[in-house]
């Protein structure tokens, strides 16, 4: 993305804020893992929404109508010391020049400055609740301006949370944010390819992980958008499943969940797929319904449609199915009425997608559903699972299986990015005949 880009949404932004405001945005703070170990740096998303910038340490405030300039960060300084044992910075100069800054600061001097920002604004729109540290920092400020009310200054007399208004700039993805979407979909699915092809009985979860994260990382995405979840046999019954450390056992299926991060934007994709190549008779049973349940969702995945229709279409066809293999007992409205079918259906069966897998927006206004509008993305993931119980016949048992795609709505339907990564029940146990 190019300097143009942050600086468009930062006016989107200013638009909608009053003339005597300011936006403070902090990026994400360094995690300590152990001893000397830092988790890896991913900056905030909101921040770098706004900015482009990168690296740690960092904070933008946006200051409509500031005579040396209305955009200004804070980071690190350059330091040739720091810069040999830790990495390049950008340095003062260099987000002004690079990254379109008004004006910068050292991070160090932030408690010095930014109060002298702050003072006779009426509101601050900031990210308030998202880091502790940061929000003591931004009481401090406000603080520090009340005790110099004796000097006439005034502090803001309102924090508002930028969320609201931020987020659903975010909901609705503009061309050059597509553009990466559909990268990160293309280099995902071809993750999901290259699993199928190399997994066979004896492998460990994590080693068809590896596989599959290789394959991200040649495609280009220097970062997974979350941790994947590679679960065999019963594993797939835990949804949030990451321990990734099982072996493989020939008659299980693979459920894959896992997406590549390419500029800062997702993909989600799971697949599932039999290890040994070949579904069994309860294992297809059970994955042609999920597969016809997308199918279903896919068909209100258009502008107009409500947000909750396809995972409405969805439920219709799990429930039916399950009701058609015994699974469920009743009548389809009752099953419907009761949310029965939630004991092997638990989860929505989708979520927006963008920057954070489980993207920022509303899912609703004024308490309805709302309608789907072109450049939003989101995930259509349906699925069963089924945990042992008595009044399920033990054939069906540990069987786990989720099916998600990211569609992206258009004006003229939809489009599916991660539509490359393999799915029919044919192609797939082709592509595994054909491993090596
Ligand atoms: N990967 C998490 C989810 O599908 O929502
Ligand atoms: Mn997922
Ligand atoms: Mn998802």
């Amino acid at each position: 993305m190019n300097k143009e880009t942050y600086a468009r949404r930062r006016a989107e932004l200013v638009n909608q804020i009053g003339k005597n405001d300011i936006v403070i945005v902090a990026t994400s703070p360094v995690k300590s893992r152990n001893g000397d170990v830092e988790y890896q740096f991913r900056p905030d998303s909101d921040f770098h929404y706004l900015s482009g910038f990168s690296e740690p340490e960092a904070v933008l405030v946006i200051s409509p109508g500031r005579a040396q300039g209305e955009y200004v960060i804070f980071c690190r300084e350059k330091d040739k010391l720091r810069e040999m044992w830790d990495g390049r910075r950008v340095g003062l100069e260099g987000v002004i020049d690079t990254y379109g800054a008004d004006d910068a600061f050292p991070i160090e001097d932030i408690n010095d400055i930014l109060p002298g920002l702050m003072e006779e604004k009426e509101k601050v729109f900031t990210t308030v609740g998202r880091y502790s540290d940061f929000d003591a920092q931004l009481l401090g400020w406000m603080n520090k301006i009340k005790q110099d009310k004796r000097l006439g200054k005034h502090a803001p007399y309102e924090f508002v949370d930028l969320n609201h208004i931020l987020h659903e700039q975010r909901l609705i993805k503009r061309q050059d944010e597509i553009a990466l979407m559909r990268k990160a979909g293309k280099m995902s699915a071809a993750g999901h390819a290259r699993a199928m092809q190399v997994c066979r009985p004896g492998m460990y979860e994590y080693q068809v992980q590896a596989e599959l994260e290789c394959e991200f990382r040649k495609a280009g995405s220097p970062y997974n958008a979350y941790p994947s979840i590679v679960a065999g046999g019963k594993n797939a019954c835990i949804l949030h499943y990451t321990e990734n450390e099982a072996l493989l056992k020939d008659g299980d299926l693979l459920l894959i969940d896992a997406g590549a991060e390419f500029g800062c934007y997702a993909a989600d994709i799971s697949r599932t797929f039999p290890v040994n190549g070949k579904f069994s008779p309860e294992q297809r049973v059970l994955y042609d319904i999920v597969l016809e349940a997308q199918t279903a969702a896919f068909e209100f995945c258009s502008a107009g449609h409500g947000w909750n229709q396809p995972h409405e279409a969805a439920v219709k066809v799990i429930s039916q199915g399950l009701l058609d293999e015994g699974l469920l007992r009743g009548s389809l409205e009752q099953v419907l009425e009761t949310q029965s079918y939630a004991q092997f259906y638990m989860h929505r069966t989708g979520h927006w997608l963008g920057m954070d897998v489980h993207d920022v927006g509303d899912y609703q206004v004024d308490e309805v559903w709302r309608e789907l509008e072109p450049g939003m993305v989101f995930t259509v993931e349906p699925g069963i699972y089924v945990n042992p119980a008595d009044d399920v016949d033990e054939r069906w048992h540990h069987i786990g299986i989720r099916i998600e795609d990211n569609i992206l709505v258009r004006r003229d339907g939809y489009e599916n990015l991660t539509e490359a990564a393999p799915k029919k029940p044919s192609d797939i146990e082709a592509l595994m005949m054909s491993r090596r």
